[in-house]
């Protein structure tokens, strides 16, 4: 080999050996077998050589040059492998160490309420239904047996809202949960076995109404249902929410537009100690009847053929009486204390069906 290709070489080699990272290494790269590397321009060279002088010159070259290629490629891979070993080392994650402590949040006692709610009716074989809480004037009143200038309106201080245009029909911001009634009969075939809770709203304000408060709705459609049933669903349902299996219930009649018969039911409390379960006194928890054939028929439903029951509760109230909570205000005041003190953890028992 030429002296001018044996420096190359050996500068070469020497570069590489120098080259600490991947940047320097490519560096030397480059200026070696780049488009203007050393070892290129003196490949370029032999063009312009007799054919005799490049023949020996080529031969020479291209081996210095198969050689550097397979110095520089080696160095390249050598470099890679350190700089990941050093990246692996750096970066290690010691397990052993304690992790940071992170604050849990808590369930507020009304997501509580529906979740219990819903595990004691889904091991009853219901689904959860929902509806907007902006809803059609029919769905909220008139399809549920209550038309315009029916007196039960007046019971219940509507929230009216403008219709979305003219000749639209009038919108209100839901007053009861009962429309999913109305959603779930048009929207599937019975049998039906559904509860929705969800938000509601009425115009009052004080110590014991909140403009929105959330109810939990009932519907039960198939073939042969009785007040039987409805009996017994209620009273297994309020006994496993209270976790009181001799809970005193009570099944006084009353009025609803959309039920026949209709019932108003109680359980046994104390005035005087605010218990529950004891002490001789009636505290109405819940509202329910039999569905009424006309409400059936608006759902495109023949009441010979099918029988229903529906039910509806406030939750607010449920559970104020199941924890003690005195003040319905409170459920919306976002007071932190408050919540860490009637606040449930996501992984406690309590949400568990077993717990129950
Ligand atoms: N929607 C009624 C209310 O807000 C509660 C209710 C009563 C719902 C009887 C029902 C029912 O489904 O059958 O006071």
């Amino acid at each position: 080999m030429s002296d001018d290709l044996e420096t190359l070489r050996e500068q070469t080699v020497q570069a590489l050996a120098a080259a600490t990272d991947m940047r320097e290494w490519d560096a030397v790269r480059v200026g070696t077998l780049g488009k203007s590397g050393r070892l290129t321009a003196l490949l370029k060279e032999l063009g312009r050589m007799t054919p005799d002088a490049r023949r020996q010159r080529g031969g020479a070259l291209n081996r210095l040059r198969d050689e550097l290629s397979r110095l520089i490629e080696a160095r390249g891979q050598e470099l890679e492998t350190a700089a990941l070993n050093a990246r692996l080392a750096a970066e290690r994650v010691d397990v052993t160490l304690p992790c940071a402590p992170q604050a849990e949040g808590l369930l507020h006692p009304i997501t509580r309420t529906i979740e219990e709610m819903t595990a004691i009716f889904g091991a009853m074989g219901f689904q959860l239904a929902e509806g907007p809480d902006i809803e059609s004037d029919w769905h909220n009143f008139s399809a549920l047996n209550t038309p315009a200038h029916h007196p039960a309106r007046t019971d219940q201080d509507t929230f009216y809202l403008p219709a979305v245009a003219e000749g639209q029909p009038e919108r209100v911001l839901r007053t009861q949960t009962s429309g999913v009634q109305i959603r779930t009969m048009l929207g599937k075939e019975p049998p039906i076995r559904i509860i929705a809770p969800g938000r509601t709203y009425r115009a009052d304000h004080d110590a014991t109404h909140s403009p929105m408060f959330h109810q939990c709705e009932g519907l039960v459609i198939e073939k042969g249902i009785t007040l039987g049933h409805l009996k017994g669903c209620l009273s297994d349902f309020l006994r496993a929410f209270f976790q009181m299996p001799d809970l005193p219930v009570r099944f006084r009649a009353s009025y609803f537009p959309f039920t026949e018969p209709s019932m108003e039911i109680d359980i046994g409390w104390s005035r005087k100690t605010g218990q529950i379960g004891t002490g001789g006194d009636w505290l109405e928890v819940l509202g329910a009847g039999m569905v009424h054939p006309r409400v059936l028929a608006n759902c495109g439903l023949d009441a010979r053929e099918w029988q229903g029951f529906a039910f509806g509760m406030g939750i607010e109230r449920l559970t104020m009486l199941r924890h003690g909570i005195p003040d319905l205000r409170s459920f919306y005041e976002s007071d932190v204390r408050w919540l860490r003190h009637y606040g449930t953890s996501p992984l406690s028992p309590a949400l568990l069906h077993e717990g129950l």
